[in-house]
């Protein structure tokens, strides 16, 4: 069942502790509802893949209260200050370096070296993100490849019965997602996705804007934007029923027996989605760096049911077994 709560100080303080508890709630923003989880929990985060219905994992943008608490979790620039001053609360979100102390997890920023964060305007939207005192990862709240919801009642149309409740704060006033603009380079501001925030408003504290080589809503596909993401420097290996012995285990359900791989990490002995996909970049990251110590060949990966969140962990690990270009250094986090 979904709740229905109103924008009351009592509807605010029950999204925060669901929030808090793990939950999915879905907020009005001045931009369209978002799907709201504690971007601190990456058990809470699968869950808005899987309600959503995403085929694919992508980065999530965290919301936060006032931009003091955003820039605890990135490094701020000069310039993404200046912004900040000029925009927030408004519809920018500001892409950075994560901050070494980032409490968001790995599942959130799908990876990433980067961090996308935002301040959204309206006082109940403030009030529940300081209340809920953590970084809340919240892609638009609709299922995969429907339209955006600018209502609360857009919201319930798409996801009844599959998040925890809706804090309702009445209709969105643009209706259109925040502008993206990407300042890892501090000397290459690149407008990621248009919106709220018109470029040439940008441009007056930016400069000239660039434009990324690929659409940032387009599927990663090409290997520049697959570089932009966590790659293991051990070498994939999928559909992997008997590992190697000099092989690093990347299991999944239930295992018979003692395992012929070097060292397993299992993404959910019981067989479920959702614990996998939580576990999945941490997995990934143990065994490519004690695989790496130990000098193993590689990292073998068991099959893994292609339904449900199945098919988001498979495109994951298809990106992380994709033969990388050899004049590149895979290990480098940087976006294209
Ligand atoms: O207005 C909005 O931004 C709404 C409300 C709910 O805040 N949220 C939203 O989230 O539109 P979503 O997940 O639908 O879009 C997030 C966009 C995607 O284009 C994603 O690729 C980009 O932000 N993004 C997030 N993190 C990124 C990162 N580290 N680097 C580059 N792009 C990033
Ligand atoms: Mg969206």
């Amino acid at each position: 069942m979904t709740l229905r709560l109103d924008s009351t100080e009592a509807g605010i303080a029950t999204a925060a502790r669901l929030l808090r508890e793990g939950g999915l709630v879905a907020f009005g923003t001045e931009t369209v509802y978002g799907l709201g989880a504690d971007a601190t929990q990456p058990k809470a985060v699968a869950r808005i893949f899987e309600a959503k219905n995403r085929p694919r994992f992508n980065p999530l943008i965290s919301h936060f209260p006032d931009a003091e608490a955003a820039f605890e979790q990135v490094e701020a620039s000069p310039l993404a200050r200046r912004l900040a001053a000029a925009f927030w609360p408004g519809p920018l979100t500001l892409v950075l370096p994560r901050a070494a102390g980032s409490t968001v997890s790995d599942l959130a920023a799908d990876g990433l070296s980067t961090l996308a964060v935002r301040v959204p305007r309206g006082d109940i939207t403030a009030a529940l993100l300081r209340q809920t005192g953590r970084p809340v990862a919240a892609p638009s709240a609709n299922r995969s490849g429907r339209i955006s919801p600018s209502s609360a009642a857009h919201v319930l149309e798409e996801l009844e019965g599959r998040i925890d409740a809706v804090l309702d704060s009445g209709p969105c006033a643009i209706g259109l997602e925040s502008t993206v603009l990407d300042l890892t380079d501090p000397d290459r501001p690149c407008l990621l996705r248009p919106g709220g925030i018109t470029a040439e408003e940008l441009e007056v504290l930016c400069g000239t804007l660039h434009r990324p080589a690929t659409q940032s809503d387009a599927a990663p596909v090409s290997p520049g934007r697959m570089l932009s993401h966590y790659a293991p420097g051990l070498p994939v290996r999928l559909d992997v029923n008997t590992p190697r012995p000099d092989e690093a285990l990347l299991a999944f359900g239930p295992q018979n027996g003692p395992s012929t791989a070097a060292m397993t990490w299992n993404l959910s002995e019981s067989g479920n989605l959702e614990e996998a996909a939580s576990r999945l970049f941490s997995g990934l990251r143990v065994l490519d760096h004690a695989g790496t110590a130990r000098h193993l060949r590689g990292i073998a990966v068991q099959p893994i049911p292609t339904h449900g969140l199945g098919l988001a962990i498979h495109d994951r690990l298809t990106r992380a077994a994709a033969p990388r270009p050899t004049s590149v250094n895979p290990k480098e986090n940087t976006l294209p």
